[in-house]
């Protein structure tokens, strides 16, 4: 039988009561992570990130739903063993040195001193951060401090690492140096779950993204599948023929404002739009393709109401809104 998933989230629902109200952090989320894998949930801030990354690693439980971590419960402490973690806007002691944070995060961890003489200097290697390890946490920038945090979530030579905004309020450069840790460390071989706000560190460093919006997934896949270029254009016209055109076969139109979007099956199809449109004494304007980066993905699904669910919602007690 093949080894289990690194992780699998099945139905997760997580509410949280204040007073007499309920908030929905989790509506439903499933995925399932494959070995070897960089994997990055990408959604606004509230939508719920923090929350998953938490019942993934058993921290807290979920109202309803499972999470397997390489097939078993995360509340296990062996489920936990080799599991690396990134907290979101963490915070060491500003009296540690580099060297110093390592060494007493190493031995909470359980590793052997002599694990921790050989590892430490490796990983202040690894992050960049071999000329400043004796210097104080506190003199740190805020890009040494996640990269630090790096190098503690990597003590246990995790086969699952996860982080939570690693690079929020890093500056372009430290961005750059923290993606090409989480390659190498993929290229190690280690499963790589990344919450982000941030669409571009998605985007350069996973093979997956999920999008979440108010506690449900509404999209996932491949960021190429996510991007793969639609026939859809912004269409304008400086003279509009009688609304609405009749239906076309493979042609769906949509006003906006002041403009039209359409969505073409094919290239016959847009130019037989183009041809009734013509034929019906309209005067073309503007035909001009819609970007489909993975930004517009993700800027329309969050703008688009349709695209999701109710969301993260607050309710009286006991009803669905
Ligand atoms: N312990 C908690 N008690 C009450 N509400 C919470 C708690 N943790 C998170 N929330 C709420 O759940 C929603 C999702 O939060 P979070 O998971 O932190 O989002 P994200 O990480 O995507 O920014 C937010 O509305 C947040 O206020
Ligand atoms: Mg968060």
């Amino acid at each position: 039988m093949s080894p289990p998933p690194p992780l699998e989230v099945l139905d997760v629902h997580q509410e949280f009561r204040r007073l007499r109200q309920r908030l929905v952090a989790l509506d439903g989320v499933s995925l399932t992570v494959d070995r070897g894998e960089a994997y990055g949930l990408l959604g606004p801030n509230g939508a719920g990130k923090t929350t998953l990354v938490k019942v993934c690693l058993g921290l807290s439980r979920p109202t309803r739903g499972q999470v397997l971590l390489r097939g078993l419960d995360p509340a296990h402490p062996r489920a936990r063993l080799r599991v690396g973690y990134l907290p979101e806007g963490h915070r060491f002691p500003a009296y540690h040195t580099g060297v110093s944070a390592l060494h007493f995060f190493g031995r909470l961890a359980g590793l052997e001193e002599a694990t921790l003489r050989r590892r430490i200097p490796e990983l202040l290697e690894l992050v960049g951060l071999s000329d400043r390890a004796r210097d104080r946490i506190g003199r740190y920038s805020k890009g040494m401090t996640q990269r630090l945090g790096l190098a503690a979530a990597l003590l246990d030579d995790p086969d699952i690492l996860f982080l939570d905004e690693p690079t929020d309020g890093v500056d372009p450069l430290g961005r750059r140096h923290i993606r090409e840790v989480l390659l190498a460390t993929q290229e190690r071989g280690t499963t790589i779950f990344i919450n982000s706000h941030l669409l571009s560190e998605v985007e350069r460093t996973c093979d997956r993204v999920a999008i979440l919006k108010s506690g449900r997934i509404v999209r996932e896949g491949s960021v190429e599948e996510l991007t793969r270029p639609t026939l859809r254009f912004r269409l304008r016209l400086a003279h509009a023929p009688a609304w609405p055109l009749p239906a076309l076969p493979g042609v769906e139109l949509a006003a906006r404002n002041g403009h039209f979007e359409a969505a073409a099956a094919d290239l016959e199809s847009l130019n037989a739009l183009v041809d009734e449109l013509r034929r019906q004494g309209g005067l073309i304007a503007e035909l001009a393709p819609l970007g489909s980066d993975l930004e517009e993905v993700f800027v329309t699904l969050l703008t688009d109401e349709n695209a999701a669910a109710p969301g993260a919602r607050v309710g009286t007690s006991g009803e669905r809104p």
